[in-house]
């Protein structure tokens, strides 16, 4: 699966790593976050180098929906559950921030974004109520949102919540502009280089092993999307959650408002103009990372819906991404426990990173040069509630029974037949898990224990990826890092 962005990006070079770089800031990862940091730090004088694993915006960047909206579903709501009013005013005012810094961006830049309305829609009584009490908590928060019921939706409506004004993207566009402006600053983007660990860390600043040897800098960036240093512990307190998008072309009127619906399951929807053509996207039906048996039927679910309503839209492109939800209901932005202090992380937007990312990396540059942003003292304060905790020891146990069941049911299976084309499953060998699959015809055979924390691996038929249920890595059929807290590949099957 390839998504519409990704494919109509614009080129956007890399540049090549000497051996020994020393750097004032290195930035770990080519996503928003990661180029809008790098950026900030460059802007600022900084020698800054990027090093992305994979290629610009290949992760969840690359195959977001790109709403760049304050009003994101029921997210102020979940956040009073957590926290008092005045955290859920800094996180407004954060991402406020962030829009703001975007846009502004983009005009100066001459990028392209298209001005609309944000809509969350409820078609039943429960999500009415959700709601409403969202549009409260809106209030509350500062956000001018208003309730009502008419929607431009080829279906009833119950309520509707609008916030006007907001706005949409092309990512890549976006990645393509920043990363093109890092460069004119003096910053090195590089692609294909994997950040493995942390070799030191001293009052000097760390140096990093990479898969290009070994890189020093006075601070370091985890912008990886789930930080892949344990040593925050982030992967006990975020839960990974992957959902899917199809984009079909549309030649009949379609809504161009950015739609939500509030009830289950998801529907996202917004329109995009690419190379003349006009796309509707469909997104929706989530689910932990590695705990979907057919994925491939969430996307083909996804495309009846869309044909269901838009009868003459005709499918063009699917793909799916993830992003991390964190307990505390709001991102874990700031200085890595245990990094010495010159090691930060940004994460757990909760598939809203879009404006979150941005806020993330004005206050990470910020906090590196020595300024300071109110909002981001109130919003990223470490703060565990007695509920939070809990949360986080409901997560932590889960994942045990996960590890265990995964271990069991691993190797409860045999190894029987082949499986058919596009089809994996984990078998027992002796006494270890493997996964065996079939894909373009070819079979291929790996170990089914995640590298990270040694989680079965589940087989993903509509990425045709060996997906982790505990943390979310993610691999090739073949056992390459796709994504994740892990940092090698799958090891062979015969160790
Ligand atoms: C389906 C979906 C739809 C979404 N829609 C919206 C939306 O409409 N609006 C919104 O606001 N948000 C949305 N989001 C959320 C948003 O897309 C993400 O929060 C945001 O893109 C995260 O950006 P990032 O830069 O932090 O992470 P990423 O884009 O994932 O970037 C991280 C980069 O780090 C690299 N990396 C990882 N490990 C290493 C390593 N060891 N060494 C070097 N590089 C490494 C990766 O290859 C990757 O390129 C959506 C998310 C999903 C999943
Ligand atoms: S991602 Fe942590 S065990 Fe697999």
């Amino acid at each position: 699966m390839r998504s519409l962005w990704l494919d109509t990006a614009p080129s956007i070079p890399s540049d090549s790593l000497p051996a020994g770089s020393a750097f004032d800031s290195v930035v770990v990862g080519a996503g928003l976050t990661g180029l809008t940091t790098a950026l900030l730090l460059a802007r600022a004088g900084h020698r800054v180098a990027v090093l992305e694993a994979r290629t610009t915006g290949a992760v969840t960047t690359g195959n977001t929906t790109a709403k760049l909206s304050l009003l994101q579903g029921t997210t102020i709501s979940t956040i009073l559950k957590h926290h008092d009013a005045e955290l859920a005013r800094a996180y407004v005012m954060g991402n406020r921030e962030g829009q703001s810094w975007l846009l502004r961006f983009c005009d100066e830049h001459g990028i392209a974004y298209d001005r609309r309305d944000a809509v969350d829609y409820a078609t039943t009584d429960t999500g009415a109520r959700l709601l409403v009490a969202e549009h409260e908590a809106c209030t509350e928060a500062g956000l001018d949102t208003q309730l009502g019921s008419a929607a431009t939706l080829p279906f009833p409506v119950r309520k509707t919540l609008r916030l006007k004004d907001q706005a949409q993207f092309h990512p890549l566009e976006v990645l393509a502009g920043l990363a093109s402006e890092f460069r004119r600053h003096g910053g090195v983007l590089v692609e294909g280089v994997r950040a493995q660990g942390v070799v030191k860390t001293g009052s000097a600043g760390v140096e990093l092993a990479t898969t290009a040897g070994p890189v020093s800098a006075s601070n370091v960036v985890l912008a990886s999307g789930i930080p892949i240093l344990d040593r925050g512990g982030y992967f006990a307190v975020l839960q990974p959650m992957r959902s899917y998008c199809v984009a079909l072309t549309v030649h009949d009127a379609v809504p161009e408002d950015m739609y939500l619906s509030a009830d289950s399951p998801t529907r996202s929807l917004r329109t995009a103009v690419v190379n003349g053509a006009k796309y509707l996207i469909v997104g929706g039906n989530g689910h932990k990372v590695g705990h979907s048996s057919n994925t491939q039927s969430r996307v083909d679910d996804l495309t009846r819906w869309a044909q269901e309503y838009f009868p003459t839209a005709t499918p063009a492109f699917a793909w799916s991404a993830q992003d991390y939800a964190p307990a505390a209901a709001v991102p874990y932005v700031g200085k890595v426990p245990a990094g010495g202090g010159h090691i930060y992380a940004a994460t757990g937007y909760n598939k809203w990173g879009m404006t979150n990312a941005v806020a993330a990396s004005l206050a990470l540059s910020s906090e590196i040069l020595g300024g300071n942003m109110p909002w981001a003292g109130t919003l990223y304060r470490t703060r565990v509630s007695p509920a939070d905790a809990l949360q986080t020891a409901q997560t932590n146990a889960m994942v045990g029974m996960e590890m265990v069941t995964g271990w069991l049911s691993g190797l409860a299976k045999s190894g029987a037949s082949a499986p058919g084309e596009g089809e994996g499953r984990v078998v027992r060998e002796g006494a270890r898990p493997v996964g065996i699959c079939t894909v373009d015809g070819v079979q291929h055979r790996v170990s089914a224990v995640c590298p990270h924390l040694k989680g079965i691996l589940t087989w993903n038929d509509a990425e045709r990826s060996w997906d982790c249920p505990l943390h979310g890595s993610r691999f090739t059929a073949d056992g390459k890092l796709l994504e994740g807290p892990s940092t090698s590949d799958l090891a062979d099957t015969r160790r």
